[in-house]
């Protein structure tokens, strides 16, 4: 989608504080372009998930402040009502939240669980749900036959439980998808399968992503432009290509200094020469 990049799908300039701590967020200025992929990147605590609240209007109310703007789509998100938010929510910005197995509810069939996602935010016949519900599953690679319909969260591996997730995340088409750690608890593998289908979803659809991770392997993977959030502000902004071949700030040096390398072991001396 490198030519849908131009324009601003969302550009937000926000601080947050709890209660009546000092601010975890300072005057955070961004923007996420039409069919981007945005990374946040961040260590624990910097902020990174009450950034993606606050664009969700998710904050408690009672327990937090939130001064600003976040533009999206001709609206300030922050001047919504929560009826106007819980219409945008699910259906032009979604969520997919790290562990997926908690994530769904363990009682409901997928079937069930898909098919409460769809009437959320639309209407329509039955069959016009199955249809939407079986094209969800397969955009995400999984069975979309009765069988796969009627299982349980349980019954499944939790990567398949990640793609249901991000299956429903997606079934209306949002214009944004906000996924917060959501490759963090699986295992390299998998980790590698899903940001290969969140790469996917933005090729095939134009839809962007803020993709929230500490890993940035992943990051490198799979992102067109990143931010390094630390103490509450965006210290640095730039393409993949700038953040990890020419990082300017000292705390993005430092972050990409810590990132591991992999070495092969020397070799065991007398082992080798045992084995000759
Ligand atoms: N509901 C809350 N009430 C009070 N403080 C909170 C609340 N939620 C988060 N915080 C505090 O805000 C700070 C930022 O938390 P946040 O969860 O946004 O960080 P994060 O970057 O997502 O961390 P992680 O990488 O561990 O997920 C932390 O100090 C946290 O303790
Ligand atoms: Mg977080």
């Amino acid at each position: 989608m490198a030519g849908a990049h131009a324009t601003s799908l969302l550009s937000a300039h926000v601080s947050v504080r709890y209660a009546d701590k000092p601010s975890i967020l300072r005057d955070v200025k961004f923007e996420i372009r039409h069919g981007e992929v945005l990374g946040l990147v961040g260590q624990s605590g910097s902020g990174k998930s009450t950034l993606a609240m606050s664009i969700l209007g998710l904050l408690d109310k009672k327990h937090s402040c939130i001064e600003g703007v976040i533009n999206f789509q001709d609206s300030d998100l922050l001047q919504l009502s929560e009826r106007e938010l819980r219409a945008l929510r699910g259906r032009s910005i979604a969520l997919v939240l790290q562990s997926p197995l908690s994530s769904l509810n363990p009682a409901l069939k997928i079937r069930t669980q898909l098919k409460e996602a769809w009437r959320a935010h639309a209407s329509g016949s039955s069959a016009d749900c199955i249809h939407a519900m079986r094209i969800a599953l397969q955009s995400v690679s999984l069975p979309s036959d009765d069988d796969f319909l009627r299982k349980y969260p349980s019954q499944m591996s939790v990567g398949q439980a990640q793609r249901v997730l991000i299956a429903m995340a997606t079934l209306h088409r949002p214009a944004l998808l906000i996924a917060d750690e959501a490759t963090s608890a699986l295992d390299v593998i998998t980790q590698s399968e899903i940001l290969a289908l969140f790469r996917e979803l933005n090729r095939s659809t134009g839809m962007a992503i803020l993709y929230i991770s500490h890993d940035l392997a992943s990051v490198a993977g799979i992102c067109d432009r990143i931010a390094i959030l630390h103490q509450g502000t965006i210290v640095e902004c730039g393409t993949t290509q700038q953040i990890f071949g020419n990082p300017r700030q000292e705390y993005t040096q430092k972050l990409m200094a810590s990132m591991p390398r992999i070495q092969p072991a020397p070799a065991n001396k007398t082992h080798v020469a045992a084995a000759r």
